[in-house]
């Protein structure tokens, strides 16, 4: 065969490895409104930067109806690429070959890939839609599942892995994203469920459809397995590009610098009028945060789960940061067991890459409540303390409001090795809020008052007065310093620039054991 013959055959296979499950198949998938394995990578990675691995792998399977029915690349097409000019690994399942289900080989391809991504110090991106274990290789296909997961364990602190679930996500196969940092979903073509509704309704008697139970915005709202929810799939696949920008390649490298041109010395009027001069009324803590980083630029994740508390990544001064926010506009900014849970991964994502933490805190405290306290708000709310006195990235702490109780401290409080903690004038720091304490406190004198109301206002006033400001907290150097809320930019700004080089290390142990 002359050389030139040996081209067109190679030719003509690659246009088959292309080809999936067919064009009928394809064609089937965009009328699901869904795209094909390769254009989502098209749509992910950087225009022409995409290199295939492992295009001529096969099942090696002849049971079951299996034999004659190879398709090249099985079901997968791994390999890597850029985002924003760095290098990221990606594979995507392709759910013409045999419902995407995952082979022998097929893990093999997934696994390759892993094992280059932690060896290499890369994002993996895995792109979900699979009907699962190929039934057809029974124990081998679930031996190349666990084998995955061994991976994302070993990987996760180590590399960024993002999974994107862009169909079916059902069964033991959850529980790669599962494990991965960060979770995308699309609405009404992604699902993940341990169990699907036929089951559900045969065990518990219970009807639900598929998107709603394990559909994106269940998942982005009520479970919090997913941290983004988009209504289409270009949507999706742009705000994990977007995301792409804060992260660094791996846990020895720092986030890379933004971009912008916003001034580092710029004041913001409008901080002055964010907290209203009623304690108990509420404002959107999204408004200090926009007010404050690069362009206003805030990549919120988990927007939709317990929405008391705020997670994101910006830029402040070019440094990629993690923002964790009390949230005064859902109930009081209170910390419960689910915005605990929040809280503590993002903290401990961004402790393991590098990213320097911002905490704005405005908290009354924990939720009182039965379920509360049945549910676990202790082991819960640990999680978030543990979290933030492990970490040993740059940590900086803005009081805007309320620092009360327990909450005070959990919050990176200078105790648990916040760097810099500063106030605004208007924070309230103090183990109770002013009802409560003065209640405990004068019960028997405002009793016998003839003007309760009264002899109740006038010792809020003075409790007001006396101990729930920050001057308290600055004279101990509990707060480094109680700034005016205009120059809160300039002033995170130069505490990151001062933190730049930071050292500090936990005691050498295997590892800890954050009450799960
Ligand atoms: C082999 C599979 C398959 C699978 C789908 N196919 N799932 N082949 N193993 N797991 C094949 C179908 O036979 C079909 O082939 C093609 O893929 C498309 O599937 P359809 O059923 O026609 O598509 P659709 O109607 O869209 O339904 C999709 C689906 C359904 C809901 C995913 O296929 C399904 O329920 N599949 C089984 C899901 C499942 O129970 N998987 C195991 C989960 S447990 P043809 O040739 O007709 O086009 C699991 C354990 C993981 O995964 C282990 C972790 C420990």
């Amino acid at each position: 065969m002359s050389m030139t013959e040996k081209l067109a055959r190679l030719a003509e296979k690659r246009r088959q490895s292309e080809l999936g499950g067919g064009e009928a198949r394809m064609a089937a998938q965009r009328e699901r409104g869904k795209l094909t394995a390769r254009e989502r990578i098209d749509l992910l990675l950087d225009e022409g930067s995409f290199v295939e691995l492992d295009r001529f792998v096969t099942h090696r399977s002849r049971d079951f109806g299996l034999d004659g029915k190879q398709f090249l690349g099985d079901g997968v097409v791994t390999g890597y690429g850029t985002i924003h000019g760095r290098l990221i690994y990606v594979f995507s399942q392709d759910f013409t070959v045999l419902g995407g289900s995952l082979s022998e080989t097929h893990a093999e391809k997934i696994v390759k890939l892993q094992d280059l991504a932690l060896k290499n110090g890369a994002p993996l991106i895995g792109l979900n839609d699979s009907g699962g274990a190929r039934i057809q290789e029974g124990v081998v296909s679930l031996g190349g599942y666990a084998d995955i997961f061994l991976r994302n364990t070993l990987a996760s602190g180590v590399i960024p892995q993002i999974s994107v679930i862009l169909g079916p996500c059902a069964g033991g196969a959850v529980y790669s994203p599962a494990i991965t940092d960060f979770v995308y979903m699309v609405r009404g073509t992604s699902y993940m469920f341990v169990t699907g509704p036929n089951v559900v309704k045969t065990v518990t008697h219970e009807d639900i459809d598929m998107e709603g139970l394990g559909g994106a915005d269940v998942h982005a709202s009520r479970s919090g397995v997913a941290h983004f929810a988009h209504d289409s799939e270009p949507e999706s696949l742009a705000a994990v590009r977007e995301m792409m920008a804060y992260l660094p390649q791996n846990n020895t490298e720092v986030p890379p610098a933004g971009s912008s041109a916003d001034p580092h010395d710029r004041c913001d009027e409008s901080l002055l009028e964010v907290v209203p001069d009623n304690p108990n009324k509420p404002y959107d803590m999204r408004d200090v945060v926009r007010a404050v980083v690069d362009d206003g630029d805030f990549f919120e994740v988990h927007a939709d789960f317990a929405a008391n508390i705020l997670v994101g990544f910006a830029h402040l001064g070019q440094h990629a940061v993690g923002i964790v926010a009390n949230q005064p506009a859902v109930l009081a900014g209170v910390l419960d067991i689910d915005s605990s849970d929040k809280g503590a991964r993002f903290v401990r994502f961004c402790d393991a890459f590098n990213i320097p933490l911002v905490v704005l805190e405005d908290v009354p405290g924990f939720l009182p409540g039965v379920a509360q306290e049945h549910g676990g708000i202790i082991r819960h709310g640990a999680k978030l303390l543990y979290a933030f006195a492990e970490a040993t990235v740059p940590k900086v702490t803005l009081i805007t409001r309320k620092a009360y109780g327990g909450a005070y401290d959990v919050m990176n409080s200078k105790h648990i090795r916040g760097d810099l903690n500063l106030a605004w004038p208007s924070a309230e720091i103090a183990v109770m809020g002013p009802k409560g304490a003065v209640e405990i406190l004068f019960r028997k004198e405002i009793a016998a008052s003839d003007d309760p109301q009264a002899a109740t206002d006038a010792r809020i006033e003075e409790y007001r007065e006396t101990l729930a400001h920050p001057y308290i907290a600055a004279a101990r150097g509990f707060v480094d310093d109680v700034i005016d809320p205009r120059e809160t930019r300039p002033r995170l700004i130069s505490a990151l620039d001062m933190l730049r080089n930071k050292r500090d290390e936990n005691p050498v142990r295997k590892h800890g054991n954050i009450p799960l």
